[in-house]
């Protein structure tokens, strides 16, 4: 049984209300992980329909886990494959309301129909990507876009990349 503690009237006011909590949450604070754990924890708590939020971390070439919320997840994805991947190799969002038509996607979990990918770009490298599935089919849209792209340009300004 799926139980969130917040309740919200909107998928805007759900979006809103993340970037302004991952804000909060990381005012004062530098450290990578830390950062990147509650920012996933403040998604995955806020957002209705949301099986996985995590981060994979750009490591000698290669997407590797980083902090998440949801089930244990894929270690390691190349550059290129899968829909992290293409968002990696593209430096594009890539939105995909139907995994099951994406060419090459990585089910980590068996049940995920939906799947968002924000690349995170710092110095003109990508260090890392913002993931987040679903399994209902197209539940991530361009307000959901917007607020992940904002968390994700707020966690670039305000980590230590230098720790990767
Ligand atoms: N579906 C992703 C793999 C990562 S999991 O969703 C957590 C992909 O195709 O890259």
């Amino acid at each position: 049984m799926e139980q969130k503690p917040v309740n919200f009237t909107s998928r805007e006011d759900a979006c809103r209300w993340a970037v302004m909590r991952v804000r909060a949450l990381i005012a004062g604070e530098k450290d990578l992980i830390t950062n990147l754990a509650n920012a996933s924890a403040a998604i995955f708590e806020a957002w209705k329909e949301v099986s996985w939020a995590g981060f994979y971390l750009m490591k000698e070439g290669e997407l590797v886990l980083g902090p998440f919320q949801g089930k244990p997840a894929c270690r390691r994805i190349k550059v290129g494959s899968g829909v992290c991947g293409t968002a990696a190799a593209t430096r594009q969002t890539q939105l995909v309301p139907d995994v099951h038509k994406f060419p090459g996607h990585i089910a980590c979990d068996g049940g995920s129909n939906s799947e968002i990918v924000v690349p995170m770009i710092r110095e003109d490298k990508v260090v890392a990507v913002l993931d987040l599935d679903s399994y209902s089919f197209d539940r991530y849209g361009q307000p959901e876009q917007e607020a992940l792209e904002k968390i994700a340009q707020l966690l670039i300004d305000g980590c230590d990349w230098e720790q990767l």
